[in-house]
């Protein structure tokens, strides 16, 4: 990858503002182990979503003495700047230039924030954006649109890793594969010339079993890979995996989408189960669902789950699907989670710049 960030240098100071709107988005491929400098141990595949993203503001005002984050939505003591501040030094050391600035930053989220959707991502790819913006304005050097969105995904990453999945519309990958030559451990690429016209528009309608914080962080449960007996295995299986999904998503298959998607987010869970201090991160509602989904896709219905490092599940079906999915889940899931408890989210363009 050009390291397009270092050359920047400093035309002026002065005040300057970026606003980033940047979604979530859901891996059906799961990241999952990290190496130093936050670079996966094996790719991952996800598409973005669309109602579910963060806004985000950042003010950069020139003052070597209050240089650094001073308060997050005008809160000096914010809790989520404990999570922040670290970036910021990642944020200084490839971009220099702001380093003598005072930074206010103002996020909004659309979903609430123990809703089980991964906040990290947009709230780590938002930022991102934004610091890109106000290096590109204090420089004028402006980027090409893909030079600029490929430093952003890259940048994101040393926030929180699924971040640097969420800069880009539709389907991406992150991590170095043999199955596309321009793909990288450093920054997610997108997939979407690869996607057969069937699963363009995947809908995902999350289950909240629980809206509590997750029991396990993302960052503990990386580490349990380190030295888990079962690692080698995992990561030759997430490596097969994505070779069944290229080909699934190319062709349009719906069986084998549903089957890898399933044995992907079993095996996430059967890996957290098995690392030391054996987490048990479903409930047995997740349970429950993952039965009766299973039970109408043998019926007939083109349905199926992926799950992330909680109890909620994620019932993903295409587009032609959403009539018939829409009345299962109402006749057959609202009991176990009732309508208060689904977010209807669907695959969406990927984060955009607000003037
Ligand atoms: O980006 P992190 O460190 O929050 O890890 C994300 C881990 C999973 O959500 C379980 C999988 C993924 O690829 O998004």
């Amino acid at each position: 990858m050009k390291n397009h960030i270092n050359k920047w240098e400093a035309k002026k100071m002065e005040s300057c503002i970026a606003t980033w709107k940047s979604p979530s988005n859901i891996a059906l491929l799961k990241y999952w182990g990290k190496l130093e400098g936050q670079l996966p141990v094996n790719p991952s595949l996800s598409f973005s979503l669309s109602e579910a993203y963060t806004i985000t503001k950042i003010t950069a005002t020139p003052d070597k003495m209050k240089a650094g984050i001073t308060a997050l939505n005008k809160n000096p003591e914010h809790p989520f700047l404990q999570k922040i501040k670290p970036f910021w030094q990642t944020v200084i050391k490839e971009i220099p230039l702001l380093k003598d600035y005072c930074i206010e930053i103002e996020t909004e989220n659309t979903f609430p924030h123990s809703a089980g959707i991964a906040s990290s991502a947009s709230g780590f790819s938002a930022l991102a954006l934004c610091f890109l913006s106000l290096a590109e304005k204090l420089s004028g050097n402006q980027l090409a649109e893909q030079d600029f969105f490929q430093s952003a995904s890259a940048l994101s990453r040393q926030g929180s890793g699924s971040a640097c999945r969420s800069v880009y519309g539709g389907f991406t990958v992150w991590g170095k594969t043999a199955l596309w030559h321009n793909s990288s451990d450093l920054h997610a690429i997108g997939i979407n010339e690869d996607i057969h016209s069937d699963f363009k528009n995947l809908h995902d309608a999350i289950l909240l079993v629980s809206a509590k914080e997750k029991s396990l962080s993302s960052s503990k449960g990386h580490s349990l890979m380190n030295n888990h007996p079962f690692a080698g295995g995992r990561i030759l299986q997430a490596n097969k995996h994505l070779s069944f999904f290229k080909k699934a998503l190319k062709e349009g298959d719906f069986n084998l989408l549903s089957e890898t998607s399933e044995a992907e987010a079993l095996s996430l869970h059967a890996v957290i189960m098995s690392s030391a201090g054996g987490e048990i991160l479903l409930q047995p509602q997740s349970i429950e669902l993952i039965n009766r989904i299973r039970t109408a896709r043998n019926k007939g219905l083109r349905i199926f789950f992926t799950i992330d490092a909680g109890p909620n599940i994620h019932l993903i079906y295409p587009e032609k699907e959403k009539i018939n999915a829409e009345n299962f889940i109402q006749q057959e899931l609202f009991d176990i989670c009732d309508k208060t408890k689904i977010i209807f989210d669907k695959t969406g363009n990927g984060a955009t710049k607000i003037n």
